[in-house]
């Protein structure tokens, strides 16, 4: 990669920390829910809680842990990663309060280069990281982050969808853009077997749509390594 162009990425990125640090500091509610969790990954919780009640999980992203202390609550051993301290700190608060700490361990770091084992969790989070990813990045995500977990383990993403707006009447020509100093990207339903079919089997596809939020909500097993598809499935 040429110099400049990983020097502009890089230059994004710290922005995009920049931005999502403001948030948590501002005062003010997060743009996305702060303790209430997604009904698609209560689902998982209550499914894993059910049927693989020693799991450990990985929440990607974590921010002020309202997954993480989801799944501590179901009793399953949890880590919440995330690159700033502001919202693990609430997350230690919380877990506290909770008495969920015995279950929970906070990291602070990229998940880019997640300070863990390969291979060390039986299902992965990520709810709302990913789309503010750019492509260059997605090979380190597939290798780094997807080999965290154990095949056959559970992988659930949360991603904005195309139908997504900043605001009302908002445009866009493609399917990503830069706002307010963070990227992010828009993906379509049928995106997710072109991008992920490789390495895992895509079990479920949830839309939320409700005014200026679209959601997808994705549910996949990750395959064995032996067991990787050398096709990248078809094109939108
Ligand atoms: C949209 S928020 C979602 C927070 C949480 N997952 C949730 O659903 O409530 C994205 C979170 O991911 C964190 N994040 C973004 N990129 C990251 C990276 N490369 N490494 C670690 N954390 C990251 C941000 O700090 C932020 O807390």
């Amino acid at each position: 990669m040429r110099r400049n162009v990983r020097d502009a990425r890089g230059d994004l990125y710290r922005k995009q920390q920049r931005f999502f640090a403001q948030v948590y500091e501002s005062g003010h509610p997060t743009p996305w829910p702060s303790t209430e969790p997604t009904p698609a990954v209560s689902r998982l919780a209550h499914l894993l809680k059910r049927h693989k009640a020693r799991s450990r999980v990985l929440d990607l992203g974590c921010g002020e842990g309202r997954h993480t202390l989801l799944f501590a609550r179901a009793g399953l051993f949890t880590v919440g990663l995330d690159y700033l301290a502001t919202p693990l700190k609430t997350v230690a608060q919380r877990a506290q309060e909770q008495q969920l700490t015995p279950r929970i361990e906070l990291l602070l770091g990229d998940a880019l280069m997640p300070p863990l084992k390969p291979g060390s969790f039986d299902a992965l989070v990520d709810s709302g990281v990913f789309h503010h990813l750019r492509k260059a990045d997605w090979p380190a995500y597939f290798n780094r982050v997807l080999g965290l977990v154990k095949p056959g383990g559970c992988f659930h993403l949360t991603v904005f969808s195309t139908k997504f707006k900043h605001y009302p009447g908002e445009r866009r020509t493609r399917n990503w853009s830069v706002h307010r100093n963070h990227y992010d990207r828009f993906f379509a339903k049928c995106d997710f077997t072109e991008i992920f079919s490789r390495r895992c089997e895509i079990l479920a596809i949830e839309e939320e749509r409700a005014g200026l939020n679209g959601f997808f909500h994705v549910l996949m097993r990750t395959r064995p390594p032996h067991c990787r598809r050398a096709d990248q499935g078809r094109p939108c």
